[in-house]
């Protein structure tokens, strides 16, 4: 890909909030507020069946923040609307950038499931612990070009977003580490944990995809190194020494604080990002005990651009 390309995805600076904070368009409340019953259900139900019809400049200053630096979005909902609302102005402004995937649910709860993804593979969203850097989807044949997240329940303690930026990380190795970043290049294993997918040895080492690659000229960076990691053990396979160093590279350049926003995503936040060079993570959380009412709650869409 070209230097130019990748300059318009790497920050100069951690981004400013005014580069990346919006308040809510009043065409999404007005028409979430205007949608019949039937049209509710066919939005939540069947996203892609639903013609959102929104075209203003608010929109397209999204569609621009996202595919280029800062490659993220906070748009600002306000504390005036029920969860409901919510769901729906969140699945218009989702609906307006893209198709939805279905693969989870085209709206699925991120909730704490108690389980613990050390000792089974299973999504770290189903639990309360930090994710760990990482990208979404680790099967090598789906990935989200824009990870949503609406944030009903923020949660008692905890539970901050932190954004990176893998354009940055990839100029960084190149400039200090070419024979790690090359590595980082070639199908490296992941374990299998999508919904309805078999986890053995096979299918692992199957489901095999490079971190760094550049499709129809593109820039794209897929990573969670846990699934990395449990690929290798899995498999019985030996990590190259080259690789070990490069995801060492990449864990520090992402969590030095010059690198990363953190973020405390409140009530009615609705955080899109994109998932080809915009790296997360959350922190642990805890959750209020007297009251699973406010148990932190977020809704994940995985989006394509059509
Ligand atoms: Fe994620």
């Amino acid at each position: 890909m070209s230097a130019d390309k990748l300059a318009k995805m790497t920050w100069d600076n951690l981004p400013f909030s005014e580069e990346f904070i919006f308040d809510l368009h009043k065409d999404f409340s007005n028409l979430t507020t205007n949608l019949t019953e039937v049209q509710k259900k066919l939005l939540i139900e069947s996203p892609n069946e639903f013609n959102t019809n929104v075209s203003n400049n608010w929109l397209n200053e999204l569609h621009l923040k996202l595919k280029a630096s800062p490659g993220f979005v906070l748009i600002k909902t306000g504390d005036l609307f029920t969860d409901e609302e919510l769901r729906c102005i969140y699945a218009l402004c989702c609906r307006s950038l893209g198709l939805l995937n279905n693969l989870y649910g085209y709206f699925y709860d991120v909730i704490d499931q108690g389980l613990d993804f050390t000792k089974k593979a299973i999504p770290v969203s189903m639990t309360s612990a930090s994710t760990g850097y990482h990208t979404d989807s680790t099967a090598k044949n789906y990935l989200p070009d824009i990870v949503g997240l609406l944030c009903l329940y923020p949660g008692a303690v905890g539970g901050d977003s932190l954004l990176t930026n893998a354009a940055n990380l990839y100029n960084h190795l190149y400039q200090n580490f070419l024979n790690e970043l090359k590595l980082m290049q070639n199908p490296i294993i992941r374990d299998v944990i999508t919904p309805g997918t078999t986890n053995s040895a096979e299918t692992i080492i199957e489901n095999a995809f490079p971190i760094f690659s550049f499709p129809n000229e593109g820039f794209t960076f897929r990573y969670m190194r846990f699934w990395i990691e449990s690929a290798y053990q899995k498999t019985g396979q030996i990590m190259p020494k080259e690789l070990i160093q490069g995801l060492n590279e990449t864990d520090l350049f992402f969590s030095s604080s010059q690198n990363h926003l953190q973020y405390r995503l409140e009530r009615g936040d609705i955080l899109l990002l994109n998932n080809r060079f915009i790296c997360h993570n959350r922190t642990a959380f805890e959750n209020n005990t007297e009251s699973s009412a406010s148990h932190r709650k977020l809704v994940r869409s995985w989006i394509n651009f059509e």
